[in-house]
């Protein structure tokens, strides 16, 4: 069965969301057969997508982007939680190939429901409070101007509009 990734990107550039510039079929279709993507399908329909981008700059300590988390409506009930799971695993290696550290999982989202699925895989909100190195350590994943303005403001809870916000775990 095909899968119809065109569809998927209409999908997620809809729910506006998500950069339109970031989205592009053959690239998500690229991740996918590489093993980097989980997705739940119906037929050739794509209701659900988590992907994990390598953000590693030195190979001693894995880091890993979680990105591109799309549940379709009406497909919830702990889905997103589910497929973001799986890819932590997968990219997790096995205690006895493990060299002494877990690899870092970190995502950027303004979405509440996501921030809430996160917190409860354990990933915790990073700002320069918490992290003061978090510029440096952002220049590093290669993050550059998608590091939130939350991550470095002076009062990072102040805002009444709704935020980005960097989670790590
Ligand atoms: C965000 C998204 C991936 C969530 O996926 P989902 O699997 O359908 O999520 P669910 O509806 O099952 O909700 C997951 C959890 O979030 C909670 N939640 C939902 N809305 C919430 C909100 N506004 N604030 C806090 N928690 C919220 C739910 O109660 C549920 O918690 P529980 O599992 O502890 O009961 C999905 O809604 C989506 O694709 N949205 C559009 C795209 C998007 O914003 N992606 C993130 C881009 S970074």
């Amino acid at each position: 069965m095909n899968l119809d990734w065109n569809a998927l990107v209409a999908e997620m550039v809809a729910t506006g969301e998500f950069h339109p510039a970031g989205l592009d079929a053959l690239a998500l279709e690229r991740d996918y057969g590489e093993g980097r993507t989980v997705i739940r399908t119906e037929g050739s329909r794509i209701i659900a997508h988590a992907s994990v981008e390598d953000r590693t700059s030195e190979s001693q300590y894995p880091l890993y982007e979680i990105r591109r988390v799309y549940v379709a409506a009406g497909n919830g009930n702990g889905t997103a939680q589910e497929i973001i799971a799986e890819l932590i695993k997968r990219f997790t290696p096995k205690e006895e190939e493990l060299p002494g550290k877990n690899p870092t999982f970190f995502l950027i989202s303004k979405n509440p429901a996501l921030w809430h699925i996160a917190s409860k895989l354990g990933f915790h909100v990073v700002t320069k409070f918490t992290m003061p190195n978090v510029r440096e350590w952002a220049k590093r994943a290669g993050l550059g101007k998608r590091l939130p303005r939350s991550a470095t403001a002076r009062n990072p809870h102040h805002s009444k509009r709704r935020k980005r916000w960097l989670l790590m775990r």
